[in-house]
Protein backbone atom coordinates (compact mmCIF):
# COMPACT_ATOMS: atom_id res chain seq x y z
CA UNK A 1 0.00 0.00 0.00
CA UNK A 2 1.38 3.53 -1.12
CA UNK A 3 1.30 5.83 1.86
CA UNK A 4 1.51 9.55 0.52
CA UNK A 5 2.86 12.04 3.20
CA UNK A 6 1.42 15.84 3.21
CA UNK A 7 2.59 18.45 4.85
CA UNK A 8 1.28 20.98 7.29
CA UNK A 9 -2.09 22.71 5.26
CA UNK A 10 -1.89 21.08 2.11
CA UNK A 11 -5.87 20.82 1.17
CA UNK A 12 -5.94 17.48 1.44
CA UNK A 13 -4.28 16.53 4.51
CA UNK A 14 -8.19 16.88 6.29
CA UNK A 15 -8.64 13.51 4.72
CA UNK A 16 -7.10 9.83 5.36
CA UNK A 17 -8.19 7.57 2.01
CA UNK A 18 -8.60 4.00 2.95
CA UNK A 19 -7.37 1.76 0.36
CA UNK A 20 -4.81 1.20 -1.86
CA UNK A 21 -3.28 5.10 -2.01
CA UNK A 22 -3.70 6.29 1.79
CA UNK A 23 -2.92 10.17 2.88
CA UNK A 24 -1.89 10.99 6.04
CA UNK A 25 -2.06 14.22 8.28
CA UNK A 26 1.10 15.20 9.50
CA UNK A 27 -0.31 18.35 10.67
CA UNK A 28 -3.70 20.64 10.18
CA UNK A 29 -3.02 24.65 10.92
CA UNK A 30 -6.65 25.44 10.87
CA UNK A 31 -8.80 23.03 12.67
CA UNK A 32 -9.45 20.61 15.75
CA UNK A 33 -10.36 17.72 13.75
CA UNK A 34 -8.02 14.81 13.57
CA UNK A 35 -7.37 12.72 10.46
CA UNK A 36 -10.26 10.29 9.67
CA UNK A 37 -10.89 7.51 7.45
CA UNK A 38 -13.26 8.95 4.37
CA UNK A 39 -16.38 6.68 4.47
CA UNK A 40 -18.18 8.10 1.87
CA UNK A 41 -17.77 10.50 -1.58
CA UNK A 42 -20.71 13.00 -0.40
CA UNK A 43 -19.36 16.53 -0.40
CA UNK A 44 -20.95 16.90 2.83
CA UNK A 45 -18.43 14.18 4.65
CA UNK A 46 -15.63 17.04 3.87
CA UNK A 47 -16.12 19.57 6.44
CA UNK A 48 -13.28 21.46 6.73
CA UNK A 49 -11.97 24.66 8.25
CA UNK A 50 -13.15 26.63 11.50
CA UNK A 51 -16.56 27.56 9.82
CA UNK A 52 -15.73 30.90 8.06
CA UNK A 53 -16.00 32.11 4.69
CA UNK A 54 -13.24 30.18 3.43
CA UNK A 55 -14.01 26.97 5.25
CA UNK A 56 -16.35 24.56 4.49
CA UNK A 57 -19.00 23.63 7.09
CA UNK A 58 -20.26 20.21 5.99
CA UNK A 59 -23.21 21.80 4.17
CA UNK A 60 -24.22 21.93 0.61
CA UNK A 61 -27.34 23.77 0.15
CA UNK A 62 -29.78 23.92 -3.32
CA UNK A 63 -31.74 27.77 -2.54
CA UNK A 64 -34.99 27.54 -4.77
CA UNK A 65 -35.71 30.63 -5.28
CA UNK A 66 -32.23 32.08 -4.56
CA UNK A 67 -32.80 35.28 -7.27
CA UNK A 68 -35.63 36.20 -4.92
CA UNK A 69 -35.94 38.98 -2.14
CA UNK A 70 -35.41 36.86 0.85
CA UNK A 71 -32.63 34.49 -1.47
CA UNK A 72 -29.83 36.77 -1.68
CA UNK A 73 -30.26 37.49 2.13
CA UNK A 74 -30.26 33.38 2.85
CA UNK A 75 -27.24 32.85 -0.06
CA UNK A 76 -25.13 35.69 1.85
CA UNK A 77 -25.24 34.12 5.34
CA UNK A 78 -25.03 30.99 4.05
CA UNK A 79 -21.65 31.89 1.91
CA UNK A 80 -20.21 33.66 5.39
CA UNK A 81 -20.58 30.22 7.25
CA UNK A 82 -18.81 28.09 4.55
CA UNK A 83 -21.87 26.31 2.98
CA UNK A 84 -21.74 24.95 -0.82
CA UNK A 85 -24.71 26.42 -2.54
CA UNK A 86 -26.08 24.88 -5.47
CA UNK A 87 -28.17 27.80 -7.02
CA UNK A 88 -31.23 27.04 -9.30
CA UNK A 89 -32.42 29.60 -11.36
CA UNK A 90 -34.41 30.24 -14.69
CA UNK A 91 -34.49 32.70 -17.69
CA UNK A 92 -31.68 35.10 -18.05
CA UNK A 93 -28.36 33.99 -15.80
CA UNK A 94 -27.84 37.66 -15.07
CA UNK A 95 -30.21 37.75 -12.38
CA UNK A 96 -28.42 34.65 -10.47
CA UNK A 97 -24.66 35.65 -11.40
CA UNK A 98 -24.61 38.54 -8.66
CA UNK A 99 -25.07 35.54 -6.35
CA UNK A 100 -21.22 33.96 -7.19
CA UNK A 101 -19.98 36.64 -4.52
CA UNK A 102 -22.24 35.67 -1.72
CA UNK A 103 -19.47 32.58 -1.42
CA UNK A 104 -15.88 31.41 -1.78
CA UNK A 105 -14.39 30.39 -4.93
CA UNK A 106 -15.95 27.78 -6.30
CA UNK A 107 -18.54 27.19 -3.34
CA UNK A 108 -21.32 28.71 -5.66
CA UNK A 109 -22.69 26.83 -8.12
CA UNK A 110 -25.52 27.51 -10.61
CA UNK A 111 -27.77 25.46 -12.38
CA UNK A 112 -30.26 25.90 -14.64
CA UNK A 113 -34.02 24.12 -13.81
CA UNK A 114 -37.61 24.93 -14.22
CA UNK A 115 -40.40 24.12 -12.02
CA UNK A 116 -42.36 21.59 -13.89
CA UNK A 117 -39.09 19.82 -15.23
CA UNK A 118 -38.09 16.94 -12.12
CA UNK A 119 -35.36 15.90 -13.79
CA UNK A 120 -33.96 19.41 -13.84
CA UNK A 121 -34.88 19.80 -10.09
CA UNK A 122 -33.13 16.48 -9.73
CA UNK A 123 -30.27 17.22 -10.76
CA UNK A 124 -29.69 20.21 -8.57
CA UNK A 125 -30.36 18.53 -5.35
CA UNK A 126 -28.81 15.56 -5.63
CA UNK A 127 -25.01 16.98 -4.67
CA UNK A 128 -26.74 18.32 -1.47
CA UNK A 129 -27.94 17.28 2.20
CA UNK A 130 -30.21 21.03 2.82
CA UNK A 131 -32.65 21.74 0.48
CA UNK A 132 -34.30 25.92 1.10
CA UNK A 133 -37.28 26.35 -0.98
CA UNK A 134 -37.77 29.81 -1.32
CA UNK A 135 -39.96 29.95 -4.46
CA UNK A 136 -43.15 31.99 -4.67
CA UNK A 137 -45.07 34.14 -6.67
CA UNK A 138 -47.28 37.18 -5.53
CA UNK A 139 -49.72 36.94 -8.32
CA UNK A 140 -51.09 34.53 -11.45
CA UNK A 141 -48.40 34.60 -14.81
CA UNK A 142 -50.11 33.37 -17.64
CA UNK A 143 -47.75 30.56 -17.78
CA UNK A 144 -47.81 29.62 -13.58
CA UNK A 145 -50.66 29.77 -11.16
CA UNK A 146 -50.57 29.53 -7.59
CA UNK A 147 -51.66 26.73 -7.77
CA UNK A 148 -48.90 25.46 -9.94
CA UNK A 149 -45.97 27.23 -7.78
CA UNK A 150 -47.06 26.93 -4.54
CA UNK A 151 -48.54 23.37 -4.34
CA UNK A 152 -47.66 21.44 -7.06
CA UNK A 153 -43.78 23.09 -7.53
CA UNK A 154 -43.24 22.72 -3.67
CA UNK A 155 -44.53 18.94 -3.86
CA UNK A 156 -42.25 18.09 -6.60
CA UNK A 157 -38.90 19.79 -4.92
CA UNK A 158 -40.21 18.00 -1.29
CA UNK A 159 -40.71 14.60 -3.03
CA UNK A 160 -37.55 15.01 -5.36
CA UNK A 161 -35.27 16.02 -2.46
CA UNK A 162 -36.71 12.99 0.06
CA UNK A 163 -36.19 10.11 -3.15
CA UNK A 164 -32.58 11.96 -2.92
CA UNK A 165 -31.91 11.47 0.63
CA UNK A 166 -31.52 15.36 1.19
CA UNK A 167 -31.22 15.39 5.38
CA UNK A 168 -33.48 18.46 5.70
CA UNK A 169 -35.75 21.10 3.83
CA UNK A 170 -36.22 24.39 5.27
CA UNK A 171 -39.98 25.31 2.98
CA UNK A 172 -41.17 28.89 3.53
CA UNK A 173 -44.82 29.18 3.23
CA UNK A 174 -47.24 32.48 4.50
CA UNK A 175 -48.32 33.92 7.69
CA UNK A 176 -52.26 33.46 7.46
CA UNK A 177 -52.15 30.28 5.20
CA UNK A 178 -55.40 28.62 5.16
CA UNK A 179 -58.09 26.99 3.13
CA UNK A 180 -60.60 30.25 3.86
CA UNK A 181 -59.06 33.36 4.26
CA UNK A 182 -61.78 35.30 5.00
CA UNK A 183 -62.57 38.05 1.61
CA UNK A 184 -62.02 41.27 2.31
CA UNK A 185 -61.48 43.09 -0.91
CA UNK A 186 -61.70 40.48 -3.74
CA UNK A 187 -64.81 38.66 -3.19
CA UNK A 188 -63.16 35.15 -3.10
CA UNK A 189 -60.78 36.19 -0.39
CA UNK A 190 -56.52 35.63 -0.91
CA UNK A 191 -55.98 32.78 -3.50
CA UNK A 192 -51.93 33.44 -2.29
CA UNK A 193 -52.45 32.60 1.28
CA UNK A 194 -55.17 29.72 0.37
CA UNK A 195 -52.73 28.20 -2.22
CA UNK A 196 -49.82 28.32 0.60
CA UNK A 197 -51.64 26.16 3.05
CA UNK A 198 -52.40 23.49 0.92
CA UNK A 199 -48.58 23.93 -0.51
CA UNK A 200 -47.74 23.29 3.24
CA UNK A 201 -49.78 19.84 2.97
CA UNK A 202 -48.01 18.87 0.12
CA UNK A 203 -44.45 19.39 1.61
CA UNK A 204 -45.48 17.78 4.85
CA UNK A 205 -47.12 14.92 2.65
CA UNK A 206 -43.84 13.95 0.56
CA UNK A 207 -40.80 15.48 3.01
CA UNK A 208 -42.75 14.85 6.68
CA UNK A 209 -39.33 15.76 8.45
CA UNK A 210 -39.43 19.26 6.32
CA UNK A 211 -38.95 22.45 8.65
CA UNK A 212 -41.95 25.23 7.65
CA UNK A 213 -41.26 28.78 8.22
CA UNK A 214 -44.26 31.07 7.66
CA UNK A 215 -43.60 35.00 7.75
CA UNK A 216 -45.25 37.67 7.82
CA UNK A 217 -44.72 40.69 5.68
CA UNK A 218 -41.08 40.80 4.91
CA UNK A 219 -39.04 43.99 4.59
CA UNK A 220 -35.64 45.20 3.76
CA UNK A 221 -33.83 46.72 0.77
CA UNK A 222 -35.95 45.68 -2.16
CA UNK A 223 -38.87 44.48 -0.29
CA UNK A 224 -42.74 44.56 -1.41
CA UNK A 225 -44.15 46.03 1.74
CA UNK A 226 -42.53 49.79 2.37
CA UNK A 227 -41.76 50.28 -1.24
CA UNK A 228 -45.28 49.10 -2.06
CA UNK A 229 -46.79 51.89 0.86
CA UNK A 230 -43.93 54.24 -0.79
CA UNK A 231 -44.68 54.14 -4.35
CA UNK A 232 -46.63 56.66 -6.32
CA UNK A 233 -48.62 54.56 -8.05
CA UNK A 234 -50.24 53.26 -4.49
CA UNK A 235 -51.41 56.68 -3.20
CA UNK A 236 -54.01 58.53 -4.81
CA UNK A 237 -52.41 61.62 -5.84
CA UNK A 238 -51.00 62.84 -2.77
CA UNK A 239 -53.88 60.34 -0.52
CA UNK A 240 -53.73 57.05 0.79
CA UNK A 241 -56.42 55.07 0.28
CA UNK A 242 -56.60 51.98 2.95
CA UNK A 243 -59.89 49.45 3.63
CA UNK A 244 -61.80 50.95 6.90
CA UNK A 245 -59.06 53.76 6.50
CA UNK A 246 -56.54 50.56 7.93
CA UNK A 247 -58.00 50.81 11.36
CA UNK A 248 -58.88 47.33 10.88
CA UNK A 249 -55.98 45.66 10.30
CA UNK A 250 -53.55 44.50 12.52
CA UNK A 251 -50.10 43.71 10.90
CA UNK A 252 -46.23 42.19 12.55
CA UNK A 253 -43.86 42.92 10.11
CA UNK A 254 -40.42 41.10 9.83
CA UNK A 255 -36.99 42.16 9.06
CA UNK A 256 -35.58 40.08 6.02
CA UNK A 257 -32.10 39.53 7.64
CA UNK A 258 -34.10 38.41 10.82
CA UNK A 259 -35.94 35.66 8.28
CA UNK A 260 -32.75 34.89 6.94
CA UNK A 261 -31.00 34.11 10.11
CA UNK A 262 -34.04 31.95 11.45
CA UNK A 263 -33.80 29.89 7.91
CA UNK A 264 -29.95 29.38 8.76
CA UNK A 265 -30.53 28.63 12.69
CA UNK A 266 -33.23 26.07 11.53
CA UNK A 267 -30.45 24.25 9.16
CA UNK A 268 -27.44 23.99 12.08
CA UNK A 269 -30.85 22.71 14.60
CA UNK A 270 -31.52 19.45 13.86
CA UNK A 271 -34.41 19.71 16.46
CA UNK A 272 -36.09 21.76 14.40
CA UNK A 273 -36.87 19.44 11.73
CA UNK A 274 -40.68 18.53 10.91
CA UNK A 275 -41.40 22.16 12.87
CA UNK A 276 -43.56 24.81 11.89
CA UNK A 277 -42.01 28.62 12.83
CA UNK A 278 -43.83 31.56 12.22
CA UNK A 279 -41.31 34.48 11.68
CA UNK A 280 -42.93 37.91 12.87
CA UNK A 281 -41.12 40.62 13.93
CA UNK A 282 -41.45 42.07 17.51
CA UNK A 283 -44.44 44.34 17.60
CA UNK A 284 -47.83 44.60 16.42
CA UNK A 285 -49.09 47.90 14.62
CA UNK A 286 -52.63 48.96 13.03
CA UNK A 287 -52.14 49.04 9.50
CA UNK A 288 -53.18 53.17 9.33
CA UNK A 289 -50.55 53.92 12.88
CA UNK A 290 -47.65 52.33 10.07
CA UNK A 291 -48.76 54.27 6.79
CA UNK A 292 -48.79 57.25 8.74
CA UNK A 293 -45.27 56.81 10.29
CA UNK A 294 -44.09 55.60 7.14
CA UNK A 295 -44.99 58.69 5.59
CA UNK A 296 -43.83 61.13 8.59
CA UNK A 297 -40.20 59.12 7.81
CA UNK A 298 -40.45 60.52 4.00
CA UNK A 299 -41.74 63.71 5.00
CA UNK A 300 -44.69 63.82 2.26
CA UNK A 301 -47.08 65.09 5.12
CA UNK A 302 -44.55 68.33 4.68
CA UNK A 303 -46.75 70.01 2.06
CA UNK A 304 -49.68 72.52 2.70
CA UNK A 305 -51.84 70.01 0.36
CA UNK A 306 -50.05 67.16 1.60
CA UNK A 307 -51.34 63.57 2.93
CA UNK A 308 -54.65 62.20 3.94
CA UNK A 309 -55.86 58.57 4.60
CA UNK A 310 -59.70 57.39 3.26
CA UNK A 311 -61.57 54.80 3.36
CA UNK A 312 -60.94 53.01 -0.10
CA UNK A 313 -64.28 51.21 -0.05
CA UNK A 314 -66.13 54.60 -1.33
CA UNK A 315 -63.51 55.13 -3.96
CA UNK A 316 -64.39 52.93 -6.92
CA UNK A 317 -61.60 54.73 -8.91
CA UNK A 318 -58.79 53.00 -7.01
CA UNK A 319 -59.82 49.55 -7.86
CA UNK A 320 -60.60 50.64 -11.46
CA UNK A 321 -57.02 51.92 -11.23
CA UNK A 322 -55.62 48.21 -9.81
CA UNK A 323 -57.26 46.34 -12.53
CA UNK A 324 -56.43 48.83 -15.25
CA UNK A 325 -52.66 47.91 -13.91
CA UNK A 326 -53.09 44.42 -14.05
CA UNK A 327 -54.05 44.31 -17.83
CA UNK A 328 -51.82 46.68 -19.32
CA UNK A 329 -48.39 45.28 -17.16
CA UNK A 330 -49.65 41.81 -15.86
CA UNK A 331 -46.41 40.12 -15.56
CA UNK A 332 -44.52 43.16 -13.53
CA UNK A 333 -47.48 45.33 -12.02
CA UNK A 334 -46.50 48.89 -11.57
CA UNK A 335 -45.21 49.74 -7.97
CA UNK A 336 -46.42 46.11 -7.44
CA UNK A 337 -49.94 46.98 -7.14
CA UNK A 338 -52.40 43.90 -8.41
CA UNK A 339 -55.52 42.58 -6.80
CA UNK A 340 -54.31 40.11 -5.23
CA UNK A 341 -51.83 42.44 -3.30
CA UNK A 342 -54.49 44.70 -2.15
CA UNK A 343 -56.29 41.92 -0.69
CA UNK A 344 -53.36 40.43 1.24
CA UNK A 345 -52.95 43.77 2.80
CA UNK A 346 -55.84 43.88 4.77
CA UNK A 347 -55.72 40.35 6.71
CA UNK A 348 -54.62 41.05 10.07
CA UNK A 349 -52.21 38.75 11.06
CA UNK A 350 -52.85 36.11 13.57
CA UNK A 351 -49.82 34.46 15.51
CA UNK A 352 -51.03 30.65 16.86
CA UNK A 353 -50.63 30.21 20.37
CA UNK A 354 -47.93 27.23 20.58
CA UNK A 355 -46.37 27.59 16.92
CA UNK A 356 -42.93 28.33 17.97
CA UNK A 357 -41.32 31.79 16.80
CA UNK A 358 -38.01 33.26 15.15
CA UNK A 359 -37.16 33.86 18.91
CA UNK A 360 -37.49 30.23 19.67
CA UNK A 361 -34.71 29.96 16.88
CA UNK A 362 -32.37 32.00 18.68
CA UNK A 363 -33.15 35.00 16.65
CA UNK A 364 -32.81 38.63 17.75
CA UNK A 365 -35.25 40.28 16.08
CA UNK A 366 -34.68 44.21 14.55
CA UNK A 367 -37.51 46.95 16.02
CA UNK A 368 -39.43 48.28 12.58
CA UNK A 369 -38.03 51.65 15.04
CA UNK A 370 -34.34 51.11 14.30
CA UNK A 371 -34.81 50.24 10.55
CA UNK A 372 -37.42 51.27 8.51
CA UNK A 373 -36.21 54.90 8.57
CA UNK A 374 -33.18 53.61 7.02
CA UNK A 375 -34.87 51.67 4.25
CA UNK A 376 -36.93 54.59 3.15
CA UNK A 377 -34.32 56.98 3.10
CA UNK A 378 -33.96 56.70 -0.60
CA UNK A 379 -38.09 57.84 -1.06
CA UNK A 380 -37.01 60.87 1.75
CA UNK A 381 -37.93 64.73 0.54
CA UNK A 382 -35.30 66.63 0.97
CA UNK A 383 -32.69 63.44 0.57
CA UNK A 384 -29.18 65.61 0.82
CA UNK A 385 -30.70 67.15 3.79
CA UNK A 386 -28.02 66.58 6.90
CA UNK A 387 -29.99 65.17 9.59
CA UNK A 388 -27.09 66.62 11.77
CA UNK A 389 -28.63 70.47 10.75
CA UNK A 390 -32.14 69.82 12.71
CA UNK A 391 -33.97 71.44 10.58
CA UNK A 392 -36.78 68.93 10.65
CA UNK A 393 -38.43 67.49 13.69
CA UNK A 394 -37.58 63.70 14.19
CA UNK A 395 -40.78 61.57 13.46
CA UNK A 396 -42.81 60.03 16.58
CA UNK A 397 -42.44 56.40 15.82
CA UNK A 398 -45.72 54.29 15.27
CA UNK A 399 -47.93 53.12 18.64
CA UNK A 400 -46.87 49.37 18.98
CA UNK A 401 -50.78 47.66 20.16
CA UNK A 402 -50.36 44.92 22.62
CA UNK A 403 -49.41 41.45 21.38
CA UNK A 404 -51.84 39.16 20.92
CA UNK A 405 -52.02 35.59 20.00
CA UNK A 406 -54.61 33.63 18.97
N1 LIG B 1 -41.71 38.86 0.78
C1 LIG B 1 -42.73 38.73 1.61
O1 LIG B 1 -43.21 39.71 2.18
C2 LIG B 1 -43.28 37.35 1.91
C3 LIG B 1 -44.32 37.22 2.83
C4 LIG B 1 -44.82 35.96 3.11
C5 LIG B 1 -44.30 34.86 2.48
N2 LIG B 1 -43.30 35.00 1.56
C6 LIG B 1 -42.78 33.79 0.90
O2 LIG B 1 -41.40 33.68 1.15
C7 LIG B 1 -40.76 33.10 0.00
C8 LIG B 1 -39.64 34.03 -0.48
O3 LIG B 1 -40.21 35.29 -0.72
P1 LIG B 1 -39.50 36.40 -1.61
O4 LIG B 1 -40.01 37.69 -1.14
O5 LIG B 1 -38.05 36.15 -1.68
O6 LIG B 1 -40.15 36.10 -3.04
P2 LIG B 1 -39.69 36.73 -4.45
O7 LIG B 1 -38.79 37.88 -4.26
O8 LIG B 1 -40.94 36.91 -5.25
O9 LIG B 1 -38.84 35.56 -5.10
C9 LIG B 1 -39.47 34.41 -5.50
C10 LIG B 1 -38.48 33.45 -6.09
O10 LIG B 1 -39.24 32.37 -6.61
C11 LIG B 1 -38.88 32.18 -7.97
N3 LIG B 1 -40.04 31.74 -8.73
C12 LIG B 1 -41.28 32.29 -8.74
N4 LIG B 1 -42.07 31.60 -9.58
C13 LIG B 1 -41.29 30.61 -10.11
C14 LIG B 1 -41.53 29.58 -11.05
N5 LIG B 1 -42.72 29.42 -11.62
N6 LIG B 1 -40.51 28.75 -11.37
C15 LIG B 1 -39.30 28.91 -10.79
N7 LIG B 1 -39.00 29.86 -9.91
C16 LIG B 1 -40.00 30.70 -9.57
C17 LIG B 1 -38.42 33.53 -8.46
O11 LIG B 1 -37.58 33.32 -9.58
P3 LIG B 1 -37.43 34.47 -10.69
O12 LIG B 1 -36.51 35.48 -10.07
O13 LIG B 1 -36.83 33.76 -11.83
O14 LIG B 1 -38.81 35.01 -10.93
C18 LIG B 1 -37.66 34.04 -7.23
O15 LIG B 1 -36.38 33.50 -7.20
C19 LIG B 1 -41.85 32.91 -1.03
O16 LIG B 1 -42.33 31.61 -0.95
C20 LIG B 1 -42.93 33.87 -0.60
O17 LIG B 1 -44.21 33.48 -1.02
C21 LIG B 1 -42.77 36.22 1.27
Amino acid sequence: MATLMLLQSSPITRQAVTGPLGVMCLRALYSTDGPRPLKTTNLSAMKRGTGGRSSFNGIVATVFGCTGFVGRYVCNKLGKSGTQMILPYRGDHGEAIRLKVTGDLGQVLFHFFHLKDEDSIREAVKYSNVVINLIGREFETKNFTFNDVHVDGARAIARISREAGVDRLIHLSALNASPHPEPLVLKEGSKFLKSKYYGELAVREEFPNATIIRPSDIYGQEDRFLRYYAHIWRRQFRSMPLWHKGEKTIKQPVFVSDVAQGIINAIRDPETAGKVYQAVGPKRYLLSELVDWFHRVMRKDEKWWGYWRYDLRYDPTFMMKVKLTEMVCPGNPVGELHSERVEREYVTDIVEAGVPTLEDLGVQLTTMESQVPWELRPYRAALYYDAELHEFEEPAPPKAIEAKVY
